[in-house]
């Protein structure tokens, strides 16, 4: 008989058993259940709803359900549903009568709200750890290339010089963010569902917020059919995942391109590659592309989730069983990608003689000249103009900007000057943006010294 088997007559069908089971997938949640079951059978017998020996058994049969689980000696079972009732199911064999007193005022609908929330807020805790770990990487190889200079793109079109590290700290800056948003998202979650019972609170005298402190939460949801229905902080969480593997997604498509043949900028080192099973030569960047792949898989777990719960009514359903798998999913692909993604850039050569070669063509530094024009005083749509009928001319002529003479510059410019023979530089033209968020390497050494520094301490 299962445990709510009271009111009826046949048992479930074995079918029923197998599309209704989550124990498959929800077993993962084991620990959080029994620190939550373990709260509340204290704080029944605090409240004197239950004797103090009977809570004294509960905890201590939850001790011995942890133990078995992690040996691996519990055996789970699908007819019990869910991870919930495996436990309740095992703790009530163990301890006899003692064990059906811990779910008094609780339902499974407040109890799997709370365990979500305490195994999610562990999670992040990882996932941070993780995010900071990668921004670690990109910082300890800023600092060698604060002075490294390279094409940056437009349209994927050349468009100005940078320095390496300006660009390395431009994802720094992004998954802060991330980390932020994870910061924030743990603030507006930490509240504490268990105590709404089913949907409607409890007649029994729960003292909830003796539970919530236990438990390290900030405070009580208010709400008992908000509490045991919403879902906002998985959809927020994975909604979090999917931005940072936006990010993850996007640096990985420049360094797949960094390492083509045609750039050659960079290469990863051979333990965070593959090879082709035909081709002999071939050493593939199948890390970034996987995590391009993965961002994908990620985002449709965003969106199964934001369509289980789009449709149903207040409170609890049973379609909200179904926001477990896409949870568990994103959180283990980001962490995955991002354990390999820190050690990889670390593994990451770059070859600057190549980069600053790719960055040496006089045509990045025309901005440069029509701002130099600028600071003579001409309108910058004006001096944007002359540039480019001088970018003409130069091409016409066969000539390149850096090549031509003083005479050749003023015949097109004639405001031009020897200085604007020395503006061809990629080094100069870098170090010229010397404003704050500009490239300049006196930039990049201020953040990573002021704002970063303590990711290179470690
Ligand atoms: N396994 C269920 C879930 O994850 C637990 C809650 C079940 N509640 C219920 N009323 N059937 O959603």
């Amino acid at each position: 008989m299962s445990m709510w088997g009271g009111r009826f007559d046949a048992a479930p069908n074995a079918l029923v058993a197998k599309m209704g089971e989550s124990i498959s997938y929800d077993r993962r949640l084991y620990k959080h259940d029994i620190r939550g079951s373990k709260a509340h059978a204290q704080m029944l017998a605090r409240q004197k709803i239950i004797p103090e020996s009977d809570a004294q058994a509960i905890v201590s049969g939850l001790d011995q359900i942890q133990n078995e689980i992690e040996s691996s000696e519990f055996e789970w079972s699908e007819a019990l549903e869910d991870v919930h009732m495996n436990i309740e199911d095992r703790l009530t064999k163990l301890i006899g009568p003692s064990g059906a007193r811990l779910h008094a005022g609780r339902s499974r609908n407040d109890q799997v709200a709370t365990d979500f929330r305490l195994y999610l807020r562990d999670e992040v805790d990882v996932l941070r750890a993780y995010v900071v770990d990668v921004q670690r990487a990109l910082v300890k190889l800023a600092v060698q290339h604060t002075k490294t200079v390279l094409p940056g793109f437009t349209h994927l079109q050349h468009a100005q010089p940078i320095v390496l590290a300006h660009y390395l700290l431009a994802y720094t800056e992004m998954f802060q963010r991330d980390v932020l948003r994870l910061d924030d998202w743990r603030k507006r979650m930490n509240y504490l569902p268990l105590g709404s019972s089913a949907l409607a609170g409890s007649t029994l005298p729960l003292d909830r917020n003796w539970v919530a402190e236990k438990l390290g939460f900030d405070g009580l949801c208010e709400n008992s059919l908000d509490a045991v229905s919403d879902r906002d902080f998985a959809i927020e969480l994975v909604s979090v995942c999917s931005m940072l593997m936006m990010h993850l997604s996007r640096i990985s498509e420049d360094i797949i391109f960094w390492m083509s043949q045609e750039a050659g900028w960079v290469e990863l080192g051979d333990d965070f590659c593959t090879g082709s099973s035909l081709m002999p030569q071939k050493k593939n960047p199948d890390m970034c592309e996987l995590t391009r792949g993965k961002t994908a898989r990620v985002y449709g777990n965003l969106t199964t989730l934001l369509t289980i719960m789009k449709g149903i009514p207040l409170a609890y359903n049973r379609d909200m069983q179904e926001d477990k798998e896409p949870v568990f999913d994103a959180l283990d692909t980001v962490k995955l990608v991002l354990s390999v993604y820190a050690p990889m850039i670390q593994s990451m050569k770059v070859n600057k003689d190549r980069m600053y070669d790719a960055a040496s063509d006089p045509a990045l530094m025309a901005t440069d000249l029509a701002e130099w024009l600028v600071k003579q005083g001409m309108p910058f749509r004006d001096s944007h103009h002359r540039v480019g009928k001088l970018v003409g001319y130069s091409r016409k002529i066969g000539v390149a900007l850096d090549n031509l003479t003083l005479e050749q510059m003023q015949s097109v410019i004639p405001e031009a000057n020897e200085e604007c023979l020395e503006l061809w530089k990629p080094e100069r033209s870098v170090a010229l943006r010397d404003l704050p968020g500009g490239t300049a390497p006196a930039q990049a050494l201020h953040q990573l010294k002021t704002k970063w520094a303590h990711l290179l301490e470690e």
